[in-house]
């Protein structure tokens, strides 16, 4: 009989919490699923095919509902393309695709089902997507919104916007158009006595690596990219390089996260690389909070190379390669008049450096974030 009055009072302590902390906006950064190489490795001999087609649809009437009388398919010519095969350079794959429908889903039960923060039917004013301009992560954007909202059979098609910048506009990224002092600060950071005295630290590996691969300068930067690559290869059972062992392939994934963290996640480059973003997201907190936005959820899809400077950013960088389909995600409340923003990584709660719980109060949050925030961009961008 105590246990049960027990549980009363921890269940309506439960419900009181829940009501008093009330969740107005979500907005989640998500790097793609996995994909095929960018580039290949020399005299590798493996052959990469995709079958997730993309058609081209060309609407001439500028309709709502496209009923499209004829479509094209890309087909590279034989030889013509830099990866053996069919498939696009860094094209997302069906196992990428399906990483973000599940992890879409994810979000569906919770912030549809558990939370009951967003409608069960779509209402297209609450739900708002942006991804970089390549195909990667555009596909991956429309498969985690096929996730969070299945597409029913028999319903009116209809054309959801993704919100989007071209290349060199973009903030998601490390963007050295608009920001030609990333390049030079990047070497400084990789001519540093710390960096220099780390890649002698591992000459031997180095050396290994470059037996197998025949890499010319190789650096920290390969070795992210080649722990990559050797996922792929895992994900699609393709061989791996002869002499890689599982003990170097551990290796390259340390090595690969060292890289990440010393030198994209060094905070004078991360201010460049991802300022810009933070205040995007800093705006959109604050108009919600004014009433002016009507958005429950932003979607960001972007890369690898925008999670590590956002994360570190908030001194919340893990220094290990960044898996497809990872998330960050803020989760802004209100508690009375108070607001407060809480990060999470890949479901991981991050208590930021300077807050005093997980669930940081919003002024402070904003103070933080304002720290990572270029005061004149284009000033401390210019070389
Ligand atoms: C690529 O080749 C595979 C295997 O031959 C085939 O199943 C697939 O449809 C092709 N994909 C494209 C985009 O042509
Ligand atoms: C980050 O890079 C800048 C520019 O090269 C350098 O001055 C600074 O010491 C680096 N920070 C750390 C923590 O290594
Ligand atoms: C790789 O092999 C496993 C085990 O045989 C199989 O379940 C999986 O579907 C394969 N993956 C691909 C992409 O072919």
């Amino acid at each position: 009989m105590k246990q049960i009055a027990n549980w009363i009072i921890i269940i309506l302590l439960f419900f009181s919490i829940a009501s008093t902390h009330k969740l107005k906006f979500v907005g989640a950064f998500v790097r793609h699923g996995d994909r095929v190489p960018n580039k290949n490795i020399p005299k590798d001999g493996t052959i990469w095919q995709c079958k997730l087609n993309s058609l081209e649809m060309y609407n001439n009437d500028n309709l709502p509902s496209p009923t499209p009388s004829r479509l094209f398919g890309k087909k590279f010519m034989q030889d013509r393309n830099t990866l053996p095969g069919n498939c696009s350079r860094g094209q997302l794959t069906e196992i990428g695709a399906k990483q973000l429908q599940s992890l879409g889903s994810k979000f569906r039960n919770k912030y549809i089902y558990d939370l009951n923060f967003l409608p069960q039917e779509l209402d297209p004013d609450f739900i708002w997507l942006r991804s970089t301009d390549k195909p990667r992560t555009m596909r991956s954007a429309a498969n985690f919104f096929l996730g969070l909202y299945p597409q029913k059979d028999n319903r009116k098609q209809d054309v959801f916007p993704i919100h989007t910048m071209d290349w060199n506009n973009e903030n998601m990224h490390f963007n050295t158009k608009m920001c030609p002092k990333l390049a030079i600060l990047k070497n400084q950071i990789k001519r540093s006595p710390k960096y220099i005295t780390h890649m002698k630290s591992i000459e031997y590996f180095i050396y290994q690596i470059d037996k197998i691969y025949g890499f010319i300068d190789l650096d920290g930067y390969n070795f992210l990219t080649l722990y990559n690559n050797v996922k792929f290869r895992i994900n699609h059972n393709k061989t791996l390089p002869s002499g890689l062992s599982d003990k170097m392939i551990e290796k390259l994934k340390i090595e690969g996260g060292w890289y990440a963290n010393f030198v994209m996640g060094n905070k004078t480059l991360v201010k460049l690389t991802i300022g810009p973003f933070l205040q995007d997201l800093l705006n959109a907190f604050d108009s919600k909070i004014s009433g002016e936005n009507p958005h429950k959820f932003h979607l960001y899809t972007a890369h690898n190379s925008g999670i590590v400077p956002l994360l570190a950013a908030y001194g919340a960088f893990d220094s290990r390669p960044v898996d497809f389909a990872s998330s960050v995600v803020f989760e802004l409340f209100q508690e009375k008049k108070k607001y407060y923003v809480r990060l999470s990584y890949n479901d991981r709660k991050i208590k930021i450096p300077g807050c005093k719980k997980k669930k940081c109060l919003y002024t402070k949050f904003k103070k933080i974030t304002q720290k990572m925030i270029p005061k004149n961009y284009e000033k401390e961008c210019r070389i």
